[in-house]
């Protein structure tokens, strides 16, 4: 089986991503905030918002890792500069660290959302935070308007660019990255979504005939870890239930 870490594995997403890795016979190296659920092997808390926690981290992890599920992040509630510092920057900074570790044809997926269904129109946002480093955050948040309406789409939006054009960054290792994009999904977040967000995200769930389920997640990360998906590289998958295309055939 596969060494995989997982963040975000104390909840949501990542706990159902842990579980499903684990049955089917890989082994779970957990990394969260929160003390870890049931299925991890080994667990390393750490923030991912800090560039000495995230350094700590990854002295503290084995070599040959095979797969790096990063499932951490946090919704708009939080504030600004705490979002893109955990779901960009953070997400950036632990996976370019972490490649060092990683084992010949590993894979590297990142969750982003259907928030970021619209990064097409965010590239020069997107291109001016590449290099972004964790003390220029709140400096950027402020001169690129990233406030509580805007911030958690633009992270994601910036994940998604992040994967396509790291398509071959890590070839001369056999190492791919993807990135999977949930729609709305049953977790502890998905209240604060509709707090910041309201009529979109009620809208969206209108639109779906049912809310996904982390157990509608997991699997397609789980895919995307494997070697059966060797030749995907560099694209976003959307798990939604149909979302992503609905919005973009609604707006074009
Ligand atoms: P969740 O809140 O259940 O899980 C998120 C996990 O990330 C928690 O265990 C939390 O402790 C951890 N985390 C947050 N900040 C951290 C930090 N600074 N350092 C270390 N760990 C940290 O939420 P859920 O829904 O499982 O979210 C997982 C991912 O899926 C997130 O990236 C989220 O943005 C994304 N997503 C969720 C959707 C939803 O509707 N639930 C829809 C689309 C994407």
């Amino acid at each position: 089986g596969k060494t995989i870490v997982v963040t975000g594995v104390s909840s949501g997403i990542g706990a159902e991503t842990a579980r499903t890795i684990k049955r089917q016979g890989g082994t779970v190296i957990g990394v969260d905030r929160n003390p870890a659920g049931e299925a991890v092997d080994s667990f390393f808390q750490a923030d991912l918002s800090s560039r000495d926690s995230i350094d700590a981290l990854v002295a503290s992890l084995p070599h040959g890792i095979d797969g790096l599920a990063n499932i951490a992040g946090v919704p708009p509630t939080a504030p600004p500069e705490v979002v893109v510092a955990v779901n960009v920057v953070g997400l950036k900074y632990l996976t370019e660290k972490l490649v060092s570790k990683m084992s010949e044809n590993g894979a590297i997926v990142s969750i982003a959302s259907l928030a970021g269904v619209g990064w097409a129109d965010s590239v020069p946002q997107i291109r001016a935070a590449e290099g972004l480093e964790f003390d220029q955050i709140p400096d950027f948040c402020r001169e690129h308007d990233i406030d509580e309406q805007r911030s958690y789409f633009f992270s994601k939006e910036a994940v998604i660019v992040w994967t396509l054009q790291n398509r071959w960054t890590w070839r001369d290792r056999g190492i791919r990255i993807n990135a999977v994009s949930p729609g709305p999904v049953e977790t502890p977040i998905l209240a604060d979504f509709v707090k910041t967000l309201g009529a979109r995200v009620e809208e969206d769930m209108r639109v779906m005939d049912r809310p996904g389920r982390p157990s509608d997640i997991a699997p397609v990360v789980a895919f995307l870890l494997s070697d059966g998906s060797r030749w995907i590289r560099g694209v976003n998958i959307p798990a939604d239930g149909g979302m992503n295309s609905y919005i973009l055939s609604h707006k074009h």
